[in-house]
């Protein structure tokens, strides 16, 4: 029924004209708008959130909330919704709160009333204890309405800012998201971009051209690929909108609703007995040191059906993160992989794994790490890029986690990345060694070049030296380059065989489950940034 249609004197009226309002505010964005959203790629608002969420489930909040706006003729223009949705649902039957920007009205921009809406069901949120869910298509701070529209923005991310390490807070811009905008999303736990049709960007290709003359375009300025490779501003890249959804419902199932509860677990008791899957990995490190192999393998040996869950797959590969499970609770992987600079930590490694360690502290996920780490990356921009900041990140994340920790050496444990990657000394509760590790100051090369120089030039020839070298690099490598002097000292509690690894983990995180573990009480620590 149409307005002029309906008695408002009536109760049929009353009744009618809600069901009217609701429809308005169901279609609050026009039908060429909508049409321009779908001809993009792009969903729009609202059935995003139906595909977040599990059926009929969606409460909507604040559905006529409106603008009050007079100034540029805004006064004619007053869509319900103001160009955001938000309520709250289940997820997989877990309650979760959501917003989700409607760039088919008023372009998706922020102004108060929108900005409040946000603020609104992310306070309720937080006094739940429930995850929030972000998401991003909006044209930014809605001009019109001026500084309101940033005020709005501060308050947003000063509640992302409290909720952050309470209850998990994840993004997905599936459009524009532009300007101080972008600051949302980026203290949130999790980014998930779309493939070509998300951008991220604090100031867009003309400001760059003004400003600096660079001629960049959108995709290859703040395109879901530059932001999961280049970046690290993005945790997923995802091929279409259904399958970012996706991502962030699995990233749900593995984290709790808040910093008080546990993860969802889906216990089943692991059969203890060496498998011959469990065998092939008593095969996995090559003779050779030099030689790569594939830590995917050894991580999805031991979590349930191989099932990894990785985050930042594109950034930083030389360092492995991601979720899985073991005997169907939730666990967090940190594992270098030497297919990708030797597994070296660098600048990018240390701090990809440092963001994931702390999150998995902050929401009760234990963290198993797989270490094959031959150092930190040499090189000047290294040094230049501040390797001694930020790779001391990846130390204080370790060193203050609570959370059960358990480290498995393959191979490589060398110099200060042997301390980083969750040594006994930084905290860890089991550590384990494989016969193939090396834990020593440095490979082989190196020490003897430094302890033997001049025995080495005191050789008469180029073969009697290659000889004093080889046989030099020997002792070296059977006197310390194992396990076992790890192990005399107990920083190794156990030397294990690659296939007892799965039940050692097992048994290791059923002994952890009562782990009670505090810091001395602080306002908050001074992590280096
Ligand atoms: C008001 C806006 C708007 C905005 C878009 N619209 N952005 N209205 N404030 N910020 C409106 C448009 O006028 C248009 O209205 C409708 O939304 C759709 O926009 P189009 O431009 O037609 O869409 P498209 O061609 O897809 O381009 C999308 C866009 C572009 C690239 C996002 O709209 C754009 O550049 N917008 C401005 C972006 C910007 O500079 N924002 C401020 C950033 S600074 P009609 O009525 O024609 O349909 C910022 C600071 C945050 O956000 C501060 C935090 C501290």
């Amino acid at each position: 029924m149409s307005e002029s249609e309906i008695d408002i004197h009536t109760t049929a009226g009353k009744l009618a004209d809600l069901q009217r309002r609701v429809e308005e505010a169901t279609h609050a964005g026009s039908a060429r708008a909508v049409e321009k959203q779908h001809a993009k790629g792009k969903l729009t608002a609202r059935e995003r959130i139906d595909l977040l969420l599990d059926e009929g489930s969606f409460v909507e909040l604040d559905e006529f909330a409106r603008h009050r706006s007079t100034d540029f003729g805004m006064e004619k223009n007053r869509p319900y919704g103001d160009g955001v949705v938000t309520g709250y649902g289940t997820v997989d039957g877990r309650p979760v709160a959501v917003f989700s920007q409607d760039f088919t009205v008023l372009g998706g921009s922020l102004g108060e009333v929108y900005g409040q809406k946000i603020m609104k069901v992310m306070d309720f949120a937080l006094k739940t204890g429930c995850p929030v869910i972000g998401i991003n298509d909006s044209g930014g701070a809605r001009i019109q309405e001026g500084v309101m529209a940033l005020g709005m923005y501060g308050e947003i991310f000063r509640r992302n800012t409290h909720a952050s390490g309470v209850i998990p807070q994840i993004s997905l811009v599936v459009g524009p998201c532009a300007g101080g905008a972008v600051y949302s999303p980026a203290i949130t736990d999790f980014t998930v971009m779309v493939d070509q049709t998300s951008h991220m960007f604090i100031t867009g290709p003309d400001v760059i051209k003004t400003v600096t003359g660079e001629d960049v375009g959108f995709e290859e300025l703040g395109g879901a690929r530059t932001h999961n490779t280049t970046s690290g501003v993005a945790h997923h890249m995802a091929g279409d909108e259904k399958d970012a959804v996706e991502y962030v419902k699995s990233l749900l199932s593995y984290l709790p609703s808040n910093n008080l509860s546990e993860p969802p677990a889906f216990p089943e008791e692991a059969d203890l007995e060496p498998t011959d899957e469990d065998r092939e990995l008593d095969t996995l490190i090559p003779d050779s040191a030099n030689q790569p192999y594939d830590m995917h393998t050894a991580i999805e040996h031991v979590l349930d059906d191989g099932e990894f869950l990785e985050t930042q797959s594109m950034f930083a590969p030389n360092i492995l993160t991601g979720f899985g499970r073991v005997e169907g609770f939730p666990v967090g992987i940190v594992a270098n992989q030497p297919m990708q600079f030797a597994g070296c930590l660098d600048i990018n490694a240390s701090e990809k794994a440092a963001r994931f360690v702390r999150t998995c502290d902050a929401f009760n996920v234990p963290v198993l790490t797989f270490v094959d780490v031959p150092g930190f990356l040499p090189g000047v921009d290294q040094e230049y890029g501040g390797i001694i900041r930020r790779g001391a990140k990846l130390i204080y994340a370790y060193a203050e986690a609570t959370v059960p920790l358990i480290t498995v050496i393959t191979r490589k444990a060398f110099g200060g990345a042997y301390d980083v990657m969750g040594s006994k000394h930084l905290g860890a509760d089991l550590n384990v060694a494989w016969p193939t590790a090396q834990i020593a100051v440095m490979g082989a090369q190196g020490a003897v070049n430094i302890l033997h120089r001049r025995t080495i030039d005191a050789a008469k020839d180029a073969d009697e030296a290659a000889a004093t070298r080889a046989k030099l690099i020997q002792d070296y490598e059977d006197a310390l380059l194992n396990p076992y002097v790890a192990a005399e000292r107990g920083y190794v509690d156990a030397v294990i065989m690659p296939s007892e690894t799965r039940s050692h983990i097992v048994r290791g995180l059923r002994q952890l489950r009562t782990k009670r573990a505090s810091l001395p009480p602080k306002k908050h620590g001074n992590i280096p940034l």
